[in-house]
């Protein structure tokens, strides 16, 4: 359904995507992993036309985003969720009027917004009396979730989550993950998580590592503990001194130049 073809981003002298090549499957869950500064917010940035990339293609049913502007533009991005690293709120709207901007925006008489923002927070499981609350008032969870359920208001197909649960406590991560997992399955969505939590492992289809600016790995989420993929065996033991590949496909401890933090 996505289709990444050999992209590359560049900051000045800096490639920070350098070929990346990615199959997103439709209706399931991707999770990407890698280390802090690989380039993962980027590269998601990258799918919904957020940053330009300096090279590659993006196919979304396989029209190239890349190549696209204006009317077209936002017609394929229509398709596409985000849900920001961190909740991203505005502080000075309320909850009815956070989770229903994008509406309000475009005249849309509140009447007709209110139903709509109450349905949305019913699928992340928020009761309506946070409605006329701010954001600055919810825990973090309820803050994520009202993010979420902003992100569900033009009933997009495609979800990309940017660390949806940094910062949360592991039960509440749990509830989130669970959230996420449901709304996949009973909306049938595409989901494209990027997380340094491994408890999402458990609702993921497929991981993909990204590291030194390509996909080093992508394989089922369901035999990943078993994979002797070196990048991906170092990185979900959390291996600072792990094994890396050499050229004869061995596994080999890792050398101080894979040492980025
Ligand atoms: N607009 C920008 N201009 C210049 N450099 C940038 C820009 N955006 C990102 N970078 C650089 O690209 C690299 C990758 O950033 P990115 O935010 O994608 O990392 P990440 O993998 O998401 O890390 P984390 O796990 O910490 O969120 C970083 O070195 C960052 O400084
Ligand atoms: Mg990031």
């Amino acid at each position: 359904m996505i289709r990444i073809i050999d992209l590359k981003k560049n900051f000045d002298d800096f490639w920070v995507s350098n070929g990346v090549s990615l199959q997103i499957p439709e209706g399931k869950m991707t999770v990407i992993v890698g280390r802090s500064g690989t380039g993962k917010s980027v590269l998601l940035k990258q799918m919904i036309g957020l940053i330009q990339p300096t090279s590659g293609q993006i196919l979304v049913h396989n029209t190239d985003i890349t190549k696209i502007q204006g009317a077209l533009l936002t017609d394929a991005l229509q398709q596409f969720g985000y849900v920001f690293q961190f909740a991203a709120l505005l502080d000075s709207l309320n909850i009815l009027e956070n989770i229903g901007i994008t509406l309000l925006e475009k005249q849309t008489p509140l009447t007709k917004v209110l139903p709509i923002v109450k349905e949305k927070l019913a699928l992340v499981n928020l009761n309506e009396d946070i409605l006329y609350k701010y954001p600055s008032e919810l825990s973090g969870g309820m803050r994520k979730r009202v993010g979420l359920a902003r992100t569900m208001i033009t009933n997009p197909k495609i979800i990309l989550y940017d660390e949806p649960t940094t910062g949360l406590d592991p039960i509440t991560t749990k509830i989130i993950h669970e959230l996420m997992a449901d709304m996949q399955k009973n909306l049938h969505l595409t989901s494209v998580v990027i997380s340094h939590d491994l408890e999402i492992f458990k609702y993921a289809d497929y991981i993909a590592l990204l590291d030194e600016g390509q996909i080093q790995f992508f394989g089922p989420a369901a035999s990943i503990w078993e994979a002797n993929n070196p990048y991906i065996y170092q990185f979900i033991r959390g291996l600072p001194n792990g094994p890396i590949k050499t050229e004869g496909g061995q596994l080999k401890c890792q050398t101080k130049k894979h040492i980025k933090i």
